[in-house]
């Protein structure tokens, strides 16, 4: 069976973490916002002093297997820095493809997963022959059947986690929309505190014409 690999971002994966970032602002029904360019995630994440940092969640074919590895998540995040606590991480974004989601309990066998959709169906190998050309000149396609029950996002959380105590944080932030239900459980199920329940903070953002007029430029 193929399985996961959680691995930081190399330059090279800068097309398929725009597209992932694309679709996960189409998610949030954001999708106006994003501006980014692959050079800006070149420059940012892969100079001297990166801006932030990123992990990749890659399907590796099982041995014999004839396609080739493909990329089906991120985890984008920072260090930022508390005047309480000191060193902390910001998990900026973390994504992946609706028909690699979930824990699995569900997928397999006769029970398949509400994510799968009807197109991923076992392809025989001169289907394969004919299909790897075009893949290879579509990053973004991706031929694997989902892999049942490997939890990505949570390989990533804890990926995450793991970076964040490496180098001393002690905290590891995040914010998600409200209407997010299942995000919001997963980082609930997982450990995390609600701040907004728990303390009343409000997320404030100065941007545009705000932010040229506060600096006189
Ligand atoms: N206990 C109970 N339930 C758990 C646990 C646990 N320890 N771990 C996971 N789960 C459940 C979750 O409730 C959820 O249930 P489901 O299987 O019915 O969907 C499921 O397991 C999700 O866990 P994973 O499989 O580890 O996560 P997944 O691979 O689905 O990725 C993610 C989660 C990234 C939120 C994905 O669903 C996604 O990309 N969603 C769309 C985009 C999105 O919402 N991104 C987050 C925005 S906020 C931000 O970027 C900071």
């Amino acid at each position: 069976m193929a399985s996961v690999l959680i691995r930081e971002a190399k330059e090279g994966d800068c097309g398929n973490i725009l597209r992932m970032i694309r679709e996960l602002a189409e998610y949030e029904k954001l999708s106006d916002q994003v501006k980014i360019s692959e050079e800006a995630l070149r420059a940012d994440g892969f100079g001297e002093n990166p801006f932030f940092h990123c992990l990749v969640a890659e399907i590796l074919p099982a041995p014999g297997e004839p396609q080739g590895s493909c990329m089906v998540g991120y985890g984008l995040y920072y260090f930022i820095y508390s005047t309480w606590t000191g060193r902390n991480i910001y998990l900026e974004d973390i994504y992946v493809k609706p028909e690699y989601r979930g824990t699995g309990q569900d997928w397999g066998g006769e029970k398949s997963s509400p994510h799968r959709p009807p197109h991923l169906l076992p392809l025989n190998r001169s289907l394969w022959s004919f299909l790897i050309p075009f893949s290879s000149d579509n990053p973004s396609f991706c031929f694997f059947l989902p892999t049942s029950g490997q939890g990505i996002g949570s390989k990533i959380i804890k990926k995450v986690a793991e970076v964040a105590l490496d180098k001393g944080c002690s905290q590891f932030r995040l914010a998600v929309l409200d209407w997010n239900k299942k995000a919001v459980d997963l980082y609930k199920a997982l450990g995390a505190r609600d701040l907004t329940e728990a303390e009343g903070w409000h997320s404030f953002r100065f941007e545009g014409e705000a932010m040229r007029e506060l600096a006189g430029k």
